[in-house]
């Protein structure tokens, strides 16, 4: 019984030398050599072609190689019944936060304007905005999330979470549901967009959500480019509503050479860099869930196909 790569946008070299150093006895498997199908029992994932997960009769698992399974989710070969898994990975986590707080500091540290002024050889001291005084808003407190407010509370932010479900985090306020979005909104000068794409999130940061912020504040998206309504930012940001944005994920990636978030003074782009994925540091995950599944228990890590999470 056989394991399969199924990135074809990935390097796989990397992959299958830090899995077959974990998991000697496995027969892994490179799309498209699959070899029978019927022989394939957990698949690897990260943007594969659409469809092509219903080709696989006896699967007892599918596993993303990122954080996020929308790319899973939304294939409309989901076989019913089997198990989806992420990976969850310190590593990662740390580098997410890292992210965050670079695009925070980033802002409040006017660096953005610091380098226009360089263009122009301006000399223009500015002062920075006081951390005490800027609230941040995190949209998702989950794994990444909770990290992300924690580091944030560390160098002074003030920092509201908000959920699906209650949460309780040390020194964050946590608001939770549909019900208080505006009210977490309105106190957000920063907001950090760290949710699971799911039909309840898709769109979900835009205009109206824009407009309940405070005037002049900042948006953060480091989860998923479907996420934001595009049109809507450039609105807000024209519009002087909104100080400016850092996006890592975007509808359409690689960002094409046309978009308007190339060339805007008040964007910052980073090509879906925030948080990479590690062979040597999650193989280790991967290889227990091979294990596990074929000796009929539960993957780590499963989420809740129903919430889409
Ligand atoms: P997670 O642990 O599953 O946490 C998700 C959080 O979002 C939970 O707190 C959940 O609320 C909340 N949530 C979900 N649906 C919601 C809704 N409708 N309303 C309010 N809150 C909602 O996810 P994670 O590990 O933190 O990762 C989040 C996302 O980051 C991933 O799905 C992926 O898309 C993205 N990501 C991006 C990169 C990158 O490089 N740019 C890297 C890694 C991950 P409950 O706690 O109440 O369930
Ligand atoms: C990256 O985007 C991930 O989901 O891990």
């Amino acid at each position: 019984m056989a394991m399969l790569f199924l990135a074809p946008g990935l390097k796989a070299s990397s992959w299958i030398k830090h899995l077959r150093m974990q998991g000697p006895e496995v027969d892994l498997r490179v799309w498209p050599e699959t070899g029978p199908r019927e022989e394939i029992e957990l698949v690897l994932c990260w943007k594969h072609p659409l469809g092509e997960l219903r080709n696989y009769p006896n699967l007892k698992c599918i596993a993303s190689l990122g954080f996020g399974v929308d790319h899973i989710l939304r294939d409309p070969g989901l076989p019913p019944g089997v198990p989806v898994a992420r990976l969850v990975d310190e590593g990662m986590t740390r580098a997410m936060s890292e992210y965050v707080i670079a695009a925070v500091l980033n802002h409040t540290r006017r660096f953005d304007l610091f380098r226009q002024d360089q263009s122009q050889r301006v000399w223009r001291p500015r002062r920075p905005l006081h951390a005490p005084e800027v609230r941040v808003g995190i949209m998702g407190l989950g794994t990444l999330g909770r990290d992300a407010a924690a580091k944030l509370r560390l160098l002074g932010f003030p920092v509201a979470g908000w959920s699906r479900t209650p949460k309780e985090v040390a020194g964050v306020s946590c608001l939770a549901g549909a019900e208080r979005l505006d009210e977490f909104l309105s106190r957000t000068d920063i907001l950090v967009c760290l949710l699971p794409l799911t039909p309840a999130t898709q769109g979900i940061l835009d205009r109206r959500v824009f407009s309940r912020l405070p005037a002049d504040a900042y948006l953060i998206n480091a989860a998923r480019g479907d996420h934001l309504v595009e049109e809507d930012l450039l609105a807000a940001l024209d519009s002087g509503h909104l100080a400016g944005a850092c996006l890592d994920v975007f509808r359409t990636e690689p960002l094409p050479e046309s978009h308007p978030f190339w060339n805007h003074p008040r964007i910052v782009v980073t090509p879906h860099s925030a948080s990479h994925t590690y062979p040597a540091a999650v193989a280790p995950q991967i290889i227990e869930n091979f294990r596990r599944v074929r000796a009929g228990q539960a993957p780590l890590n499963a989420i809740d196909i129903d919430k889409g999470y």
